[in-house]
């Protein structure tokens, strides 16, 4: 029995995960998006269903495949279908993972025709996005939290900063200076800051193994 225990540490636990893109509608046919592929959520939301959780999967627009008995899926598309879809089952979230790369901003105004070639310049206005993470950092009984960073200047810092503000108990930062890193590669180099400014560093790996060594600094945490 102990042996299934340490196998499954997870065995108990309800764990959410966004992931991927998320893609904000100009027109019928055109979107603001990013190049997030979704890999690195998917790869933590198998590591966790490997040790036992039961994973509610967020997913923007991937191809990526996340077949698993214990993960629950769910499709979205804009930042606001991904925020209502996390509000729906954070109350019932031990551990909350928020890899997905949301859209800052959307346009103001899509519009429900297609936008006609016309003059030689063309504005979108833009209005922001609400911040998913952030308004799960702000409620009063809420899961453990890790929220995602990706920097490309004074790395450390702003990741504290970001940390602080969106109240993450731990936050995985994304190096962009290792050419091994980041959209569209198998592989990723983080580091990972606790709630003191405790600073783990790992070495470039395969997505698949960077997912084990975010879910193991969970589990030291929470178990
Ligand atoms: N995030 C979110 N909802 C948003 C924007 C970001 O949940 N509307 C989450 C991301 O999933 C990630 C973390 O917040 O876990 C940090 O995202 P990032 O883009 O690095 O930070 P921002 O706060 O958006 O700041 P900036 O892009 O200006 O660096
Ligand atoms: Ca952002």
């Amino acid at each position: 029995e102990k042996e299934i225990s340490s196998k499954l540490p997870l065995k108990d636990k309800v764990c959410l995960i966004t992931a991927g893109p998320t893609y904000e509608p100009i027109d019928p046919v055109r979107f603001i998006g990013n190049h997030s592929s979704g890999k690195m959520g998917a790869a933590i939301a198998l590591e966790l269903a490997n040790r036992g959780a039961s994973v509610k999967l967020i997913m923007g627009p991937s191809h990526v495949k996340t077949d698993h008995e214990l993960i629950d899926r769910v499709d979205v598309k804009s930042a606001q279908q991904m925020y209502d879809a996390v509000h729906s089952m954070v109350a019932t979230t031990d551990v909350a993972i928020f890899s997905a790369a949301v859209a800052d901003y959307r346009p103001a105004n899509p519009v429900d025709q297609k936008i006609k070639k016309k003059s030689n310049t063309l504005t979108i206005e833009l209005v922001k996005n609400p911040d998913i993470l952030a308004s799960v950092g702000a409620m009063t009984q809420k899961p453990f939290l890790v929220g995602f960073a990706l920097e490309t200047e004074n790395e450390l810092e702003h990741a504290f900063a970001k940390a602080e503000k969106k109240q993450t108990d731990l936050l995985v930062l994304n190096s962009m200076r290792d050419k091994g890193a980041g959209f569209g590669v198998d592989t990723n180099k983080i580091a990972i800051i606790d709630k003191n400014k405790n600073v783990s560093r790992f070495e470039t790996k395969p997505k698949t193994e960077v997912a084990k060594d975010i879910v193991d600094e969970i589990i030291k945490k929470i178990l």
